[in-house]
């Protein structure tokens, strides 16, 4: 079987006498998306922080690629390919989407080739921005400004750039917060694609997402995982439907 790309071991975490973090242990597999989900307060964001290096779990372990980054800062975990999808909020908005890219490239070949110091042209980084868009669907708008973009196209550009950066695992907290139903569709149909390139771990209240994207499903109530199944396995537990999606499923 093949390793998993991100494995969380009996994760715990505190604030106060809150257990916002109890006990929970996932793992994301190659090319897979495994949705998370739960009530408000269940505790999904306070996980993807101590993934991403944020907040320091109180005890337990995470592997990415097999290595234990558990000690780890936030810039390091992002240095090895995770978490990056979140620091990039600020995209540079008066420049088009391909500099956006552009400058992500020369970042990582930058840093690459950092005992050199090579003088980027920018021929030899528009090649591999412009093939980058493509890949995230966004090379038809590649010359327009980045605050000319869409809600959902700044979410493709900015994963374009942590693609670019050498992101190799998403860790998104509600992509689909605060999109139209249109924008939704879309984003599920980008997301859909992009699995192949990096597994993500999604928290998402948008069920219609989760059940079309989800390849397993994570169900956390109080800070433990009570469910970890199929879409269709989720949908017909009768725990899940009591504790979580109720009449909505
Ligand atoms: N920095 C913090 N200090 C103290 N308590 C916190 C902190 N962050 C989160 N909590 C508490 O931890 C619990 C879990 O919160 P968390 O934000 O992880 O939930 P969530 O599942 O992401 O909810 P939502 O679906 O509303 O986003 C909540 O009771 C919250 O009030
Ligand atoms: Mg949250």
């Amino acid at each position: 079987m093949a390793e998993p790309i991100l494995e969380i071991r009996d994760l715990q975490k505190s604030f106060g006498a809150l257990k916002a973090t109890d006990g929970v242990s996932l793992t994301l597999m190659p090319g897979e998306i495994h949705a998370l989900i739960g009530p408000n307060g269940a505790g999904k964001s306070t996980l993807i922080h101590q993934i991403s290096g944020t907040f320091r779990p109180d005890s337990g372990t995470i592997r990415f690629l097999g290595q234990d980054i558990s000690g780890l800062d936030m810039a390091a975990r992002a240095r090895l390919g995770l978490g990056r999808s979140f620091q990039i909020s600020s995209l540079a908005q008066e420049f088009s989407a391909l500099r956006n890219v552009m400058l992500a490239v020369q970042a990582q070949q930058g840093s690459s080739f950092r005992f050199f110091r090579p003088v980027m042209s920018d021929r030899s980084l528009t090649g591999p921005a412009m093939a980058m868009l493509e890949r995230v669907g966004l090379a038809a708008r590649a010359h327009l400004p980045a605050a000319e973009l869409s809600h959902g196209e700044r979410r493709q550009l900015e994963i374009a750039i942590a693609l670019a950066l050498g992101s190799k695992a998403f860790l998104f907290d509600e992509p689909m917060a605060g999109m139209g139903p249109e924008g939704s569709k879309a984003l599920t149909r980008f997301l859909d694609g992009l699995r192949k390139q990096a597994p993500i771990l999604l928290v998402e209240h948008d069920m219609d997402a989760v059940f079309a994207l989800a390849d397993r499903i994570s169900v956390l109530v109080y800070g433990r995982v009570i469910a970890t199944g199929s879409v269709d396995e989720i949908r017909n537990d009768p725990e899940v439907r009591r504790a979580y999606l109720g009449e909505a499923a």
